[in-house]
């Protein structure tokens, strides 16, 4: 980010206050940070706060005419490469959705032509509210990026969607955007997460300890990397990645369907379901009652989603998963051959391992080589398989190795 030119917008919420830590990081990572507040924004942190950590005296008014004389909004507005927005509140999401310019920040926002980035934070229901959620569509439609919320305890004392992502994370989201393009820009990845549920009468199902944590965050790297993304999810309790679009499901049948209703515009392939093996062999009508001391069911196979895709003519790159128990380079190399992949990243499950834990450690394998990931977040091994898959997606294409690449 070094010497790259960040407008900070802040408005007015509680998380404002980690806004100064926020221009702190970016400031580390190089960037020239300007600060504009809106007037809500004051009621939490003051602008000497935030003129101490950038270095920069503090924009907070349309009609300051000293700081429009040293330089006006429309150039502020063109001096920035990127304008990001931290906190957003649900107020000022709404103002930018309907194309406001009452105040400074707003204004500035309809008169750049740098990418736009917010990082919302508000009380979970309001987050949830319809209003908000159409707000932030039109936001995404629009290309502005959506960092975030995180799920947690909030300041109002409930739990839920509506934390500001922490600092960090916003420098490094910062970091990506103003790299611009990025490894998967202009391709379309699909990606299957979750578990299926498999219905053995009205009220009762098969299903499987996949949380769809790694799957989600496949799709947030992939999206990172420029990657128009849509993920078919089976029953899971996360929050959909910004600017991917979701299809939920049930079933495997009802996965295959929605897999096969999108792979023809698909360059990548990514098979990280926790797809049902077996399913009742018939699903009963009405509820089952307890009649005897035994009860038998009978179960039939699957379709295989990921090697059905696999087997197709005009295939996209394929790259599935393999959970293990033991053995797990050997089992998955083997998968890898014969559901003809072109990679394959295995973990080992069971013994509190992968299944609805936080972080994990992956083999990712393909034909020629193969890669260690070691334990890390999941957001982090994802991010690492991300990238390999981009370069291994490459390499299929043009059949060149990048000098100083993992796949070398
Ligand atoms: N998969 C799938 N559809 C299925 C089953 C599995 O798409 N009906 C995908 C998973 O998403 C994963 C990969 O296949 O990417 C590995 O699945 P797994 O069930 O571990 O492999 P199997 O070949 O079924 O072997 P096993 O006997 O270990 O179950």
């Amino acid at each position: 980010m070094q010497g790259k030119r960040i407008l900070l917008g802040v408005t007015g919420g509680i998380a404002a206050y980690k806004s100064p830590d926020l221009v702190r990081r970016l400031r580390e990572h190089g960037a020239e940070v300007q600060v504009v507040m809106t007037a809500a924004a004051r009621e939490f942190v003051t602008a000497t706060t935030f003129q101490a950590v950038s270095g920069r005296p503090v924009r907070t008014d349309l009609w300051d005419a000293a700081a429009e004389a040293a330089m006006g909004h429309i150039e502020l507005a063109r001096w920035a490469q990127l304008v990001l927005i931290a906190p957003a509140s649900a107020d000022f999401l709404a103002r930018l959705a309907a194309g406001h310019a009452d105040d400074l920040l707003s204004t500035l926002c309809l008169a750049t032509e740098a990418p736009i980035a917010v990082a919302p934070a508000m009380n979970r229901v309001m987050w949830a509210n319809a209003a908000t959620r159409a707000n932030v569509a039109t936001l995404l439609q629009r290309n502005v990026q959506v960092l975030g919320p995180a799920e947690g305890d909030q300041a109002c004392g409930e739990v839920g969607a509506g934390r500001m992502l922490e600092p960090l994370e916003l420098a490094d989201r910062a970091g990506i955007m103003l790299l611009g393009g990025g490894p998967l820009q202009g391709r379309r990845v699909l990606i299957t997460a979750g578990p299926t549920r498999e219905r053995i009468d009205p009220v009762r199902f098969i299903s499987n300890r996949s949380s769809g944590k790694m799957g989600f965050a496949v799709a947030q790297a992939a999206r990172e990397a420029g990657a128009e993304v849509v993920l078919v999810s089976g029953p899971v309790s996360l929050p959909t990645p910004a600017a991917v679009r979701r299809i939920d499901v049930e079933s495997a049948a009802d996965m295959l369907n929605a897999v096969l209703g999108e792979v023809d515009r698909t360059d990548i392939f990514i098979s990280t379901a926790a797809v049902a093996d077996y399913r009742p062999a018939a699903a009963a009508e009405q509820k089952i009652k307890k009649t005897s001391d035994r009860m038998d069911l009978s179960m039939e196979r699957t379709a295989d989603v990921l090697a059905t895709v696999a087997a197709r003519p005009n295939r996209p790159f394929v790259v599935g998963f393999a959970a293990e128990t033991e053995s797990v380079e050997q089992h998955a190399r083997a998968k890898l051959l014969k559901k003809n992949l072109d990679m394959i990243a295995a973990n080992e499950v069971g013994h509190d391992k992968a299944f609805d834990c936080e972080d994990n450690q992956l083999i990712v394998l393909w034909r020629a080589g193969r890669r260690d990931l070691a334990r890390a977040s999941k957001l982090t091994l994802a991010r690492q398989l991300v990238a390999l898959i981009a370069e291994s997606y490459l390499v299929a294409r043009t059949g060149i190795v990048q000098r100083g690449s993992a796949l070398a």
